[in-house]
């Protein structure tokens, strides 16, 4: 979690700026708030990292996620292609706009594949929803070729991954539109906050009237303001965003100490038989938030992780039984429990959610263990981890051979 690392004097002093005045709505009230305009200036630093040309602050990734598809055309009864491992609220998003989650195959990325986007194509098919994983990027080259050719539209979840890129862009603009989180686990926190980025400024327009009960935003009275669109309230409260832009601004520097520590862990683990690490199609991109190693198997996977809580390893993940990032404990998408009615339960699924053939995604997921990098971690730190987990892989691979 470096971005809560790191929170401090600047922080602190972006809040006091929005007390000082009691304005914690992002909207009006210009006499009142001493120009300070925290959500903006939140908004001209994601810009500032992403190159967006335009950003739209919201109240979480899940909120941006839905909002960004939203303004992208995507709605009731449309198909939508998704990764089986993602954080849940991708999926939630989807069903709450009303579309049709299809699960397609991810691949080594730990994103999903064009491959698997290709064979997941039906005449049905309006939009994929790419989400970029644990701080990385998925292969855009050979996705962008598979977007165009069939004609879709894309929207990219990079909820875990602010700040990476692929080839120079960053991830989040490759499509109609994109998303980041800045919930407490992200290389940088409002605390809870999302950001939607666009280079279209239709689809950003949409999204501000969408995430604010259609008001357009324009003159200063409120109350008068037109509504072009329905929406909703998806709002960021002034004091979210300001430790938003505080830590926004450290991105960088924390980007810069994350990728060394990850470096040398994979300097150190390279040499321990039976680790491998995700695929990251561009190595320069990367945010080098998580450390992702991939076991020969799921058996050994799992041996690993035995090994590693025995040992009292702690700060990693094992995804394949986690209960909201892996699509083999999500029950209630499988038994389509809700609160209330949901379009999908109107219109029928689009797959068999209960038997859902992914082997490539069941491999992959099975074999990964993740750990996230911390900023402040010491050199021996980092040698005392590396060696516990060399300790504890080898320790699964002999047991394979007893
Ligand atoms: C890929 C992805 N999308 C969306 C979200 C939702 O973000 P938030 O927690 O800010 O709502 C997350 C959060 O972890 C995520 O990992």
């Amino acid at each position: 979690m470096p971005g809560t690392e790191l929170f401090g004097a600047e922080e602190r002093k972006e809040i006091e700026d929005v007390l000082s005045t009691g304005v914690l709505f992002r909207y009006n009230h210009d006499a009142l708030r001493n120009n300070h305009w925290k959500a903006k200036d939140f908004e001209n630093e994601v810009k500032k990292i992403t190159g967006a040309k335009f950003a739209h602050a919201m109240s979480s990734g899940s909120t941006a996620v839905a909002t960004a598809l939203a303004a992208s055309g995507i709605g009731t009864g449309d198909e939508v292609i998704v990764p089986p491992f993602t954080f849940m609220a991708t999926i939630e998003a989807v069903l709450f706009v009303g579309a049709l989650p299809v699960f397609a195959e991810i691949d080594e990325t730990l994103c999903l594949s064009a491959e698997g986007i290709k064979k997941a194509i039906t005449p049905k098919t309006k939009a994929v929803c790419l989400v970029h994983m644990c701080g990385g990027m998925a292969d855009m080259d050979p996705i962008m070729k598979v977007i165009s050719d069939h004609n879709l539209i894309l929207v990219e979840d990079a909820g875990q991954s602010f700040s990476s890129s692929y080839k120079g862009t960053s991830t989040g603009l490759f499509g109609k539109a994109g998303c980041y989180s800045f919930d407490f686990f992200k290389i940088a926190t409002a605390g809870e906050g999302g950001v939607m980025v666009t280079n279209d400024e239709t689809t950003y327009k949409k999204a501000d009237v969408y995430s604010d009960h259609g008001h357009d935003h324009i003159g200063a009275v409120r109350g008068m303001e037109q509504h072009p669109y329905l929406g909703f309230n998806y709002r960021i409260s002034e004091l979210h965003a300001a430790v938003g832009v505080a830590q926004t601004r450290r991105v960088p520097q924390i980007k810069e100490k994350n990728r060394a520590n990850k470096k040398m862990l994979i300097e150190l683990l390279s040499k321990t038989p039976g680790v491998s690490f995700a695929r990251l199609p561009d190595p320069e991109g990367d945010s080098a938030t998580c450390l992702n190693l991939l076991l020969p198997d799921t058996a050994t996977a799992q041996r690993v992780v035995d090994e590693m809580k025995a040992a009292g390893v702690a700060g990693f993940d094992y995804w394949f039984k986690n209960m909201y990032h892996f699509i083999n404990q999500w029950d209630h998408i499988k038994e389509m429990r809700t609160v209330s009615k949901l379009p999908i339960e109107i219109l029928g699924a689009p797959q068999d959610y209960k038997n859902l053939h992914l082997p490539k995604t069941q491999e992959t997921i099975g074999r990964l263990i993740s750990f996230g990098i911390k900023y402040k971690w010491t050199e021996e730190d980092m040698r005392t981890l590396a060696g516990k987990i060399s300790e504890c892989v080898t320790k699964a691979l002999k047991t394979e051979n007893v």
